[in-house]
């Protein structure tokens, strides 16, 4: 029987309804940071700079900033840069005045007026080209914009949260950004970690997600064992926050850990330990044996049932002695003879050596 984890978490009771723009930071020092500098931040017209790889939550944290900020009651508008082709972004921005260009057969506002009293939230910032980025330093630095093809002066009434998943400084060496943009919208900065640097915080989020998750789907799928949390703890989560909760999103709906054993059969039981001991380290030498031991007693088994569980034949095409392959037969725990409940399948298995 597998023991269940239940964390504790901190001002979520069980039942409670969340919105679903709600951000959920864990318990570890890196995103506890992350929380007192943005309750510090969000209340002041300062630009905010989100940083972090994808699926980490910078736009979770974006619309967090934006609701426990005094914008909170205006609208959260974002422009998500890559989306918008490159003609067309700054009319998207700035809106246009009728005839502005071809095709503008009414005047149409843009996101930074669409944003009054509210948040804009500029995505994907490296995206943007760099005449763009003159234009948009411009309007940060006097808050004022117009229309394409207009002459009215608009303020700029909108906070103004910008997130990327590239490396800026990078971006500034390459010419791709200007150092004086980054200048203007770098006042705050947040630099959300990876996944795998805040492992502590998986069995917190995981179960955050299964709680929001059964509320989504109407479902009761339980908490998860404490073997399920320990496999998701040791994965390295390229996807990040987002593929842990679509990992979350499958066990709740299918309503089995099976979820997250996926294609590559991870089997806590299966899987060569491949753990770090209590001190921090890697011991090769034991993780190879283990895992020797592992592959060795699937071959075994195959031979075995290629072989209908004849012993010295499959000791002949495993090219060990027949007691070599008794001690390893009983090393292994293997069943010296052909397990009942499993039917004779000849011909599952090649009576010779895979190559
Ligand atoms: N801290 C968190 N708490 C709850 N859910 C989160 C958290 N972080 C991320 N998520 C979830 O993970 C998914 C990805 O988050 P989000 O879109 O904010 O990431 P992103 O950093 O903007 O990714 P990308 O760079 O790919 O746009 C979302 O569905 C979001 O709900
Ligand atoms: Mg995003």
């Amino acid at each position: 029987m597998s023991s269940r984890v239940q964390p504790k978490i901190d001002g979520l009771p069980p039942g409670t309804t969340l919105p679903p723009d709600h951000v959920y930071f864990g318990p570890s020092e890196t995103m506890e940071a992350v929380r007192r500098k943005i309750d510090r931040a969000a209340g002041l017209n300062v630009p905010i700079l989100i940083l972090g790889e994808s699926g980490t939550g910078k736009e979770v944290l974006a619309r967090y900033i934006h609701a426990h900020s005094p914008w909170a009651d205006g609208p959260f508008v974002k422009v998500n840069c890559p989306a918008i082709p490159g003609t067309l972004i700054e009319s998207e921005l700035f809106g246009f005045e009728k005839g502005a260009f071809t095709g503008a057969h009414t005047a149409k506002p843009g996101r930074m007026e669409m944003a009054q009293s509210g948040t804009l939230f500029l995505d994907e910032i490296a995206e943007m080209d760099t005449s763009l980025q003159a234009k948009l330093l411009h309007v940060l630095q006097d808050g004022t914009f117009t229309h394409i093809g207009g002459q009215d002066e608009k303020s700029l009434d909108a906070r103004v949260i910008c997130a990327t998943n590239r490396r800026l400084h990078r971006e500034i060496e390459t010419g791709a950004f200007r150092s004086d943009l980054l200048y203007r919208i770098n006042v705050i900065s947040v630099l959300l970690p990876p996944l795998r640097e805040r492992r502590e915080d998986i069995p917190y989020l995981a179960e955050y997600l299964r709680q929001q998750f059964n509320q989504r789907f109407q479902r009761e799928a339980a908490p998860l064992s404490a073997e399920a949390v320990h496999l998701l703890q040791q994965r390295e989560w390229p996807g990040n926050v987002r593929e842990l909760e679509n990992c979350i999103a499958r066990y709740v709906v299918l309503g089995s850990e099976e979820a997250f054993y996926g294609e590559r059969s991870e089997k806590p039981a299966r899987r060569p330990a491949c753990e770090t001991t209590a001190d921090g380290n890697i011991p090769l030498k034991r993780i190879a044996q283990q895992a020797t031991r592992q592959m060795e007693r699937d071959l075994i088994v195959k031979v075995l049932q290629a072989n209908q569980w004849n012993r010295r034949r499959a000791a002949e095409v495993l090219k060990i002695s027949y007691r070599a392959l008794l001690y390893k037969v009983r090393q292994a725990g293997i069943p010296a003879k052909r397990p009942r409940q499993k039917p004779e399948r000849p011909g599952e298995f090649p009576n010779q050596l895979p190559a």
